[in-house]
């Protein structure tokens, strides 16, 4: 089988599969980074989104083949270092989560649309989120939290203190 080389959440890996092998199967079955979670399978759900270079694209449907040498962040990387990213600390604020099976592909669209946006409207956000089910209905919620999110960006001295340490 051939190799590919992708860099995962800084870190280089090699991997030795299939050439239609979907990344979100590499991430999850090579990789064991079983934080991505797999939903319809044909890029309608959003579950499994990742970023390829800092853009939010559905794992389930991009093959490994397909980007390698590409930067891959998944929801296990979403924290800086040991502290938690704005939104993650916001979910937790918000109490977003439900059963929870969406929520990583949702917090990976919202950070890529807070890199792009950091003060988004509803209008942007609900843009931005249509892509990503919620069957428990927890839409709202991630409205809120992240203008929640987006207020710590703004308020940079603040949002280092209100973030909880990993550690
Ligand atoms: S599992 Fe990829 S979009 Fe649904
Ligand atoms: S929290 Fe249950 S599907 Fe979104």
């Amino acid at each position: 089988m051939p190799k590919y080389k992708i860099k995962v959440n800084g870190t280089e890996q090699e991997l030795d599969v299939d050439n239609e092998m979907p990344l979100l199967w590499a991430l999850r079955d090579v990789l064991g980074l079983v934080g991505t979670k797999y939903g319809c399978g044909i890029a309608q759900c959003g579950a499994c989104t990742v970023h390829i270079d800092d853009a939010p694209v559905r794992s389930c449907s991009v093959r490994v083949s397909d980007v390698t040498g590409r930067s891959i962040r998944t929801i296990e990387g979403l924290s800086e270092g040991s502290r938690l990213h704005s939104l993650q600390q916001a979910w937790i604020e918000v109490d977003v989560a439900q059963c929870g099976y969406c929520q990583a592909g949702q917090l990976m669209s919202a950070a890529a649309l807070l890199k792009d946006n950091p003060d988004p409207s509803d209008a942007d956000i609900d843009v931005a989120m249509a892509g990503n089910y919620c069957r428990c209905g927890t839409y709202n919620r991630i409205r809120s939290a992240i203008h929640t999110a987006a207020a710590y960006e703004n308020a940079a001295s603040q949002a280092p203190d209100l973030r909880q340490d990993l550690a």
